[in-house]
This record gives structure tokens, sequence and C-alpha cells, in this order.
């Protein structure tokens, strides 16, 4: 990998992994990528590290810039191992740089990696000159660690953003604009990185909105260079009002009874003019359900009964699921049994313990039969669509 450049002396020196499928729960059928940048100046500066299994080829990177020993700085946004997992073997080579990060960041650098280095503490709204440029700095705890911060390169309205503003997808292309559209992967990201940290993610976006912003440089997926109003918008969206005009089922079937309940449930969300999506939980990623929930206006889950209760894959889903903390979402449950009924009430105490609405419930004994078994779950569908 070559270190690309991004502008007059500013490269990128990340790694894609193209064959990765997955990162952090999430499925990558697009691969993923872990960025660093290099700023060539008087005092050039290293921004991000890299984890241990891309060490190799990132200091490859790095020497086809710059001898290592002429590094000064190596700025922490993050100590989460795909950022410094590798900090030692960088420090190994950049033996003069110190290390610019929080206290916090500082913190967890030793605890984890045990790194001896000089450290510089930086603080809101610090700065630190390179040369012809001045990086600022703004910490953001909890996007996605307590450590976490961004760096805005202030004469090149850059801002280093570390994990917010990121997808996990490997970029064949250094910016967002050359690429194929990505937003549903960039979604599935946010679900499991940033949801949980909905509120500290939406003052994030609001500082970074106070500043002249050319380039989003996130620590995963491409750079953003024109409008990058858009990412700042759509992550500002998932943070704050996801939801779309879709309701998401989700099932759990053995003899088919609740996989045509769920058919039918969606058809009359479909009736009522709004999309249905489903998904056999049996067959499906939690990270992508679990967005697909956070980014739906209402839900509805399904299972026959069995083991006096419904599948126990729903107690993952529902880990999951609280994640998203989205109090007062619609949600109707429906199921099968054959001999007494458990799935349905087990199903509906979760939801309400987890503050959900619910609006209905279908329970069949041996699954829908007449049409009027149909009927009612159609209208289950589309008082979830209303
Ligand atoms: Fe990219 Fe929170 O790690």
């Amino acid at each position: 990998m070559k270190a690309n450049k991004i502008k007059d002396d500013v490269f990128w020196l990340g790694v894609n992994s193209p064959s990765s499928r997955e990162f952090h729960g999430i499925s990558t059928p697009r691969g993923g990528s872990y960025n660093s940048y290099l700023v060539l100046d008087e005092k050039p500066t290293i921004i991000e590290g890299t984890g241990k299994p891309f060490i190799q080829e990132y200091l490859k990177s790095l020497k086809s810039k710059i001898n290592p020993e002429k590094i000064e700085y190596i700025i922490i946004d993050h100590a989460e191992p795909d950022h410094a997992g590798a900090i030692n073997e960088i420090k190994e080579v950049c033996s003069n740089a110190k290390i610019v990060c929080t206290e916090k960041c500082k913190d967890f650098l030793i605890a984890a990696f045990g790194v001896q280095s000089e450290f510089v503490i930086v603080k809101e709204g610090d700065e630190l000159n390179i040369g012809k440029r001045t990086f600022k700095f703004f910490p953001d705890p909890m996007v996605h660690w307590p450590e976490t911060m961004m760096s805005y390169l202030v004469e090149e309205k850059m801002l280093f953003s570390a994990d917010l503003f990121g997808t996990e997808i490997s970029h064949e292309k250094l910016f967002a604009d050359e690429m194929k559209p990505f937003q549903e992967i960039t979604r599935d990201y946010f679900a499991i990185v940033m949801r949980h940290y909905a509120i500290p993610v939406q003052k994030a976006i609001e500082k970074a909105r106070t500043l002249e912003i050319e380039y989003i440089l996130s620590s995963h997926g491409p750079i953003y260079r024109q409008n990058v109003q858009s990412i700042m918008d759509y992550y500002y969206k998932l943070a704050t009002e996801p939801e779309e005009n879709k309701v998401a089922i989700f099932y759990y079937s053995i003899w088919h009874s609740s996989e045509k309940m769920a058919d039918e449930i969606a058809k009359g969300v479909e009736e009522a003019g709004s999309v249905a999506v489903k998904y056999d939980i049996n067959q499906s990623n939690f990270v992508r359900m679990m967005a697909e929930a956070m980014t739906s206006k209402a839900i509805a889950l399904g299972s026959l009964t069995l083991f006096a209760g419904h599948h126990p894959l729903f107690n993952a889903f529902f880990d999951f699921l609280q994640l998203n903390n989205q109090p007062g979402k619609k949600a109707g449950v429906f199921g099968t049994y054959g001999w007494v009924s458990e799935a349905v009430p087990k199903l509906k105490q979760k939801l309400m313990d987890l503050k959900y609405d619910m609006i209905g419930d279908v329970d069949m004994r041996f699954g829908p039969k007449t049409d009027k078994d149909l009927l009612r779950l159609r209208e289950l569908g589309k008082k979830l669509a209303e």
C-alpha cells in the first residue's frame, strides 16, 4: 500500500483490508479500512496508528514518505487496538516522536499496551504548532470510548474524527465522492459503534459544525472532501431521528407458520403505504437487524413457542435491541403454539420492559388457517405502519 496524497504535504497512510468480513460484530461485505494520516511540516506528524495485523504494511507506507526518525508527533485520537494496537512498533521506528493525546488516552495506552513515551497531553481547545500549520484538539468522550478526541488541522480545514463519521468499508478510492453508494454500511457501523452513545455523538457533531471543514478524515472508510455536510447530517440523523417510513419484522420459524404470519404482516404494512423488511433471526446478522430496527418506525417480533417461551436467539436479539435505546417506538408481536402459549406473552413482556409502545399481538394455535386469521395479521401490519 502506498501513501496516497490527499493534498500538498498531507498523506493517507492507511490500510485497506478488502477481504475482511467482520468487524465489531458488523458484517463487512465490502471489507474494512484502518486510516492513518501523515502531515509533512517542520514537525512531521502522524495522526492515528494502526492495528498489529497491519503494521508491516503500515511501516512500508510510512517509510515511502519519510524517515520515521523525523516524526515529531504521533496524535492518537482513540486508544482502541484498531487505532493504537501497534503503537509500540510505530514508536520503535518513530524513535523521536512524542505521543499527543488526552490524559485518559495516555492512561489507556499505558494500561493496554505498556507504552513508554514522552506524552503531550491536550485538552479542549488546546493547540499544537507543527510549523506552518496548527492542530486544535476537541475531546469527545464516549465517541466511542472515554478517551476519544477530534483533531482539527486549522490551515487545511481538515477534521480528523477517529471513529466518528466512519464506515467500515475497504475504500478502493481515497475519497467518498469517487465510490459507489455505501450508506447502508455506514448505517450498520453507526448502529453498533455509535448508537449507544447517541447523545455524545450528537454533541460532538454540534461541536464539529462550529468549525470550517473542507475535509473529514475518519479512521474508517473514505475521506469526505466535497459536501462534508452530507456525512455530518446523516450521522446527526442517525443519532437523533433515525426512523424512516419502514416497519421491520423479525421472526423465528421452524414449520413456517411464524414465517407465514410475518409475510402477512408485511402485506398489511405495504397496503398501508409503508415499506416492510423481514428478517429470519436465525439467518441474519444481529448488527444488521439492530440497524434495521433502529431506522424503522415500528417493529414486529414473532416466534413459535418452544422451551416454554420464545426461541432463545431472541435473548441475544433483545440485548442488541436495547442498545438502540428508542423508548416509545411502536411494536407488535406474533407467534404460534401447540398446547400452551408462551412465546407471545414473553416477547410482549420483554418489549414492554424495553419501553416499546405495544400496539397489538396475534397469537395462533398451530398458525394461521383461515382468511380471518390472515386478515388479523394484515390489520396488525397496518397498525404498525400508521
Ligand atoms: Fe475504530 Fe472504536 O475503534
